[in-house]
Order: C-alpha cells, then structure tokens, then sequence
C-alpha cells in the first residue's frame, strides 16, 4: 500500500535510509539525524499543493515502512512526470518495487491523466535499470553531467513508459483502490 507520509514515520523512514547502499546514487544520504526524514516529510504536503512532488511511503499490510516512491517533474500539459523509488535494503529483490511501481502506474495513467512517466537512473547503477526494464521501461539515452551530488557531477539514464506500453502490461490489469482525491495540482 502506498499512504502519505505522516512526522510519526520519521523514525522508520530514518532506519531505512542510514544504509550507504540504499542512498549511494541519491543527492542525500545515508540519514545521520532523524530530523533528515523528519524535514523530508514535513516539505511534501505543501510540494503536493504546489504540483512539485506527489511521493509516498510504501508500506506491507501490517503497516511497516518498506521505503518510498511517486512522481517528480510533473507537467500537465505534456501529461508527464518521473517516477523514483527507493527501498530499505531489506526489501530489494522482493517483490515490493514492482507491487509500487504497479499503485503509482495506476494512479498517473488512469486517474491523474498522465500519457508518460520517465525515470532517470545513474549510469552506474545497473540495478536500478534492470527493476525498470523488467517493469516495462525504455531506454532512452544518456543525459550527461545531469546530477550533481556535492562536488561530483554524473551521467544519468533516461528511461520511460508510455500509457500505451502500460496498457500492454499485466501492472495495468492488477487491481488498484485510490482512496481520496489526488491533489488538484497533479490533475490533468
Ligand atoms: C532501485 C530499486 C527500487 C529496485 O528495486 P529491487 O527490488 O532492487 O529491484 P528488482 O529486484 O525488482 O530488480 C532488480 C533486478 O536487477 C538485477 N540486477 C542486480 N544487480 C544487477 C547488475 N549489476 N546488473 C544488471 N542487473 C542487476 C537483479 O538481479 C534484478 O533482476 P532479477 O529479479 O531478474 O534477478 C532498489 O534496488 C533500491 O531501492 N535501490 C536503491 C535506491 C535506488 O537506486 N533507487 C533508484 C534510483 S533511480
């Protein structure tokens, strides 16, 4: 299930990105204080009124934080955003990225109206292009110098997935319940 992200998670959120792994292709990272994901979280509601970021915590039925994903760069006239995702260690190779990718899939293509979701990945993080593929991605190119982590700039990948490829797909038969309204500004 994907919900937002409310301050009480900041201390799971916390646990799962002290992991150098985990944050090894991220601008931030590992997490040294839980007032990172504390900060982190109390940014979103006024990112989601504003149309910039639309993110969620994933977590298992019991309620247990597996990590985070939903959609950046979002245009309404090209019908477009990115998708970025990342998993505490624990839960890499289980399922858990393609079960998120599936919920936010359906959200922007069959109630937000999106036509194209895009994701970027570092040049050197295979794993995260072989997840992507393997959901139904393409790739694109290359977009050089494009992210900047401290003083070291890198190359990244440009990947997307068309509504028209999604409806292709066995994610788009897979049931979803959206509970609520999406924000106004994340409407096309
Ligand atoms: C990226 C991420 C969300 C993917 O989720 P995941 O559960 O690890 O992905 P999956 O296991 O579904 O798929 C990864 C695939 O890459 C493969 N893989 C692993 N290392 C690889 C490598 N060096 N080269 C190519 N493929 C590789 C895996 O074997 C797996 O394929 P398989 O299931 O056929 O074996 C997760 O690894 C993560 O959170 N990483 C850290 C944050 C991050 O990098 N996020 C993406 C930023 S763009």
């Amino acid at each position: 299930m994907l919900r937002y992200a409310t301050a009480a998670d900041a201390p799971a959120l916390f646990e799962l990105g002290t992991d150098a792994e985990v944050t090894r292709f991220f601008s931030w990272g590992p997490y040294t204080s839980v007032d990172e994901p504390a900060a982190y979280i109390a940014r979103l509601a006024g990112e989601r009124e504003r149309g910039e970021r639309l993110e969620f915590l994933i977590v298992d039925r019991a309620g247990r934080a597996l990590g985070v994903t939903g959609l950046s760069e979002f245009s309404r006239r090209d019908r477009r955003a990115v998708i970025g995702t990342w998993l505490g260690r624990p839960f890499w190779g289980t399922g858990v990225n393609r079960a998120a990718k599936t919920l936010v899939a359906g959200l922007a293509f069959r109630v937000l109206g999106l036509e194209r979701l895009g994701a970027y990945t570092d040049l050197d993080n295979p794993r995260s292009q072989t997840a992507l593929e393997r959901i139904g991605f393409s790739r694109e190119g290359v977009l050089r110098d494009w992210h900047r982590h401290g003083d070291q700039v890198h190359d990244v990948i440009v990947l997307s997935w068309l509504k028209r490829e999604w409806e292709r797909s066995p994610l788009a038969h897979e049931p979803i319940d959206v509970v609520g309204e999406p924000p106004a500004a994340f409407r096309c």
